[in-house]
């Protein structure tokens, strides 16, 4: 069985967690590569909710091993709280779930850092999810970072905190206001995490090689999306990881031939949450409209997300960069009643067209969508499991899709619970579920 990997083709939010839900029970292990707690993936079981920031989706899946890699960030004060949440909500991962000892810690000047300076940056900022992301991987980058695997001695963590905070950080902590830790403190919260995580921390590279060495398939999986990727999204409003497929090798310490097949997941329309370009954004009703019919709201920080019209362009954008051999389009059933419906099949940029997704945020803030409009449908869409019972203009809308994007639709979702999604017969996901 081929392993997969599941990203994001947009901004993030496109329902990545309720693929990787649906697919989880057939792979071994299902690993986490890029991110942190700034992700959120919401899935529904059982009319229940659970809203997943570090741990893999899989946890869900009493038989599936959950790794969370080498290029994640944790942030231990959270996931000491989301492991709380799971227990509680009967899920237990005490030896299911495995952290990298080399995955980057979030420490709470991190957190302090990243709200400081957006909040001096005010409108200028870049919105993040202020979970201390982009200063936790700027340490990670600049060599001065702890890792999961050091908290096994709090002395040493201390001390080089210590050393860090002589060096600068604390002078550049008090002048941001941010509030700078004591070498001490650092100790006593050290030896607190690794007693409540330690049991958890282990090589996530050796554990990926056995499984690869036993063919045991694994699922990789994204958080964000090609769009929020740092070097190709639409920096610098981005998030400070790769997290297009090309980053799972690299963040995982396994080869790129381990990443078989890559799914792509879409919203059938676009959302964004944070600051930064997005021509096909709706300021008007329209954009209301899909914000209250697809409830989005941010799983992490409840911010209200932008919405506006399937953008074709940054799709298959994303399609190249990632290398998606088939995409999910989820949320389709949102789209109902909204008649016409519009795709931007290319971008007007100083007065050229192109069908290339341009390399800078300015060139992308002048870039005016060109607009190929498609009749709607007023049909409701919740619970039509075959792609034959879809009204013909939404069979319409997707095949306009998969020929704009270069890539074919495996997967349909139709709502937001387990068993609300159209498999399409012969393609990649309809094997693999068949299986
Ligand atoms: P950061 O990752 O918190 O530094 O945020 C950087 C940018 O990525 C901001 O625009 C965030 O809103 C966005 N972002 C980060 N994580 C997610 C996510 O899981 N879904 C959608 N947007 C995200």
């Amino acid at each position: 069985m081929p392993n997969l990997a599941v990203v994001g083709a947009q901004w993030g939010d496109e329902g990545k967690g309720k693929v990787v839900d649906l697919l989880a029970p057939r792979f071994a292990s299902v690993v986490r590569f890029q991110g942190g707690p700034n992700a959120g993936h919401t899935v529904v079981v059982d009319g229940v909710t659970h809203a997943l920031h570090q741990v893999p989706s899989g946890i869900l899946h009493p038989g599936v091993r959950c790794l969370v890699g080498a290029g994640t960030l944790v942030d231990p004060d959270r996931l000491v709280e989301e492991l709380a949440t799971l227990r509680a909500a009967g899920v237990e991962p005490a030896g299911r779930l495995v952290l990298s000892r080399r995955a980057h810690l979030i420490l709470p000047h991190h957190r302090a850092l990243d709200g400081a300076l957006e909040a001096r940056l005010g409108k200028g900022g870049i919105g993040t999810t202020r979970r201390g992301m982009g200063p936790a991987y700027g340490a990670k980058v600049e060599r001065w970072g702890v890792r999961l695997g050091d908290l096994a001695r709090p002395a040493d963590v201390a001390a080089h905190l210590g050393r860090m905070l002589d060096a600068g950080l604390g002078a550049w902590l008090r002048e941001l206001g941010a509030g700078v830790p004591s070498p001490g403190e650092i100790e006593v919260l050290a030896a607190r995490w690794w007693e409540a995580l330690g049991e958890h921390v282990g090589d996530v590279s050796r554990l990926l090689h056995e499984d690869l060495r036993e063919g045991r398939p694994i699922l990789f999986e994204g958080a964000q999306g090609a769009l929020l990727d740092v070097d190709f999204g639409t920096y610098p409003f981005v998030t400070s990881s790769n997290t297009i497929a090309g980053g799972i090798p690299a963040s995982l310490g396994i080869p790129p031939r381990a990443v078989h097949r890559v799914v792509g997941i879409a919203k059938a329309y676009t959302t964004r949450v944070g600051a930064g370009p997005f021509p096909t954004e709706e300021h008007g009703p329209l954009g209301d409209r899909l914000r209250d019919a697809g409830g989005e709201y941010g799983t992490t920080t409840g911010r209200p997300r932008r919405c506006g019209w399937f953008d074709a362009v940054a799709v298959a954008h994303a399609v190249r960069v990632s290398g998606i051999d088939a995409l999910v389009l989820t949320k389709l059933d949102v789209l109902g009643g909204i008649d016409p419906l519009r795709i931007a099949v290319a971008y007007d940029v100083d007065g050229e067209r192109t069908e290339w997704f341009p390399s800078t945020a300015a060139e992308l803030d002048r870039a005016v969508p060109v607009y190929e409009e498609l009749p709607g449908w007023t049909e409701d869409l919740s619970g039509v499991r075959r792609l034959e019972d879809l009204p013909a203009a939404a069979r319409a809308y997707v095949a306009r899709i998969e020929e704009l994007a270069g890539c074919p639709v495996s997967l349909l979702g139709t709502g937001p619970g387990r068993g609300s999604e159209i498999v399409v017969p012969g393609t990649l996901l309809a094997e693999w579920l068949a299986s």
